[in-house]
């Protein structure tokens, strides 16, 4: 195999009670990426669609984390990368992610397959850390393994696949403006006082234990965020509002996806998770802010072979 296309998807990260740690893959909205093989060594980026984004290899999140897996198994010749971007970067749903984690994917379908989903991480993080100037995984777990996952270590890279219940749809708000995860890390405190940190944990445990046991009460009571959101939510217009009217319209629980601006919401069913998308969309109608809103049910497979 000479070539290959794939479908790689959009993530929210977080979900609330899991800063860095916890994830789920979206099926609806993702970038398709070709990956072929050339005659000269190395990693270069040939065309790129839908968004203005660096094609020097150095500064492309895709071709770093490609390089990354390149340095432990080297082979003859290289790789070009071909990307159609339909995640905007900045939006808060993975659009680093989703490329560097696509690049890795690609490149070990074209090898053979001699990495597992999961040893894929530590090559794709090369190029996510160069997106947010920090190494984690909670946005490349869910794309690579599909689901939600749990990033137990970002250092040593123990990433856990996790359950997802059947009827959990998600809903997303992309007010269009551009918020890079480097700026949104740049605003938050290094330490949190012990009470908030009690609550995180205990959100965080109960949401992962509501996923192995179908309970959505108990999950729509864990989605809850002390220790980040109230430093990130003052850069996203209308927030509060707009997770307010999630919840009253009947989400499960809402919150920033990723480091924002995108606000997620996860209801159960697809009426619920339409209906919910209705009421968010009515506050940037009103002051005037375009958007996007996606529908999405739980990716299982995550990135993908078209
Ligand atoms: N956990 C990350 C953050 C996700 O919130 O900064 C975005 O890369």
């Amino acid at each position: 195999m000479d070539q290959v296309k794939i479908f790689t998807p959009a993530s929210v990260a977080n979900v609330s009670c899991g800063f860095d740690v916890l994830g789920f893959c979206l099926d609806s909205i993702g970038d398709v990426m070709k990956v072929s093989r050339t005659k000269n060594k190395g990693v270069t980026i040939g065309i790129i669609n839908g968004q203005e984004l660096p094609k020097d290899p150095l500064k492309n999140v895709a071709s770093v984390a490609a390089s990354a897996l390149l340095k432990a198994h080297p082979t003859i010749g290289g790789f070009q990368i071909d990307i159609e971007k339909r995640i905007k970067p900045g939006s808060g749903i993975g659009s680093s992610a989703a490329s560097a984690a696509g690049a890795v994917f690609a490149i070990n379908e074209l090898l053979g397959k001699p990495y597992s989903r999961n040893e894929l991480v530590q090559y794709a993080i090369a190029g996510e850390s160069l997106a947010s100037g920090a190494a984690h995984a909670d946005n490349l777990a869910p794309v690579l393994l599909g689901g939600f996952t749990l990033v137990r270590s970002n250092k040593t890279l123990d990433i856990i696949k996790l359950p997802s219940p059947k009827d959990l749809v998600a809903t997303i708000i992309h007010p269009k403006i551009e918020l890079k995860t480097i700026h949104s890390r740049a605003i938050l405190k290094n330490e949190i006082p012990l009470k908030k940190a009690v609550e995180q944990w205990g959100n965080l445990g109960a949401f992962i234990s509501a996923l192995y046991t179908n309970d959505y009460e108990l999950l729509s009571r864990s989605m809850k965020d002390k220790v980040i959101e109230p430093t990130r939510a003052i850069l996203i217009p209308k927030y509060k509002e707009i997770k307010q009217a999630a919840i009253d319209t009947g989400a499960l629980g809402s919150g920033i996806s990723g480091s924002g601006p995108s606000i997620y919401a996860l209801s159960k069913g697809e009426f619920a998770a339409k209906e919910v998308g209705q009421a968010m969309k009515t506050y940037y109608d009103e002051i005037g802010l375009d958007y996007e809103v996606h529908y999405s049910n739980i990716n299982n497979e995550g990135v993908r072979v078209l």
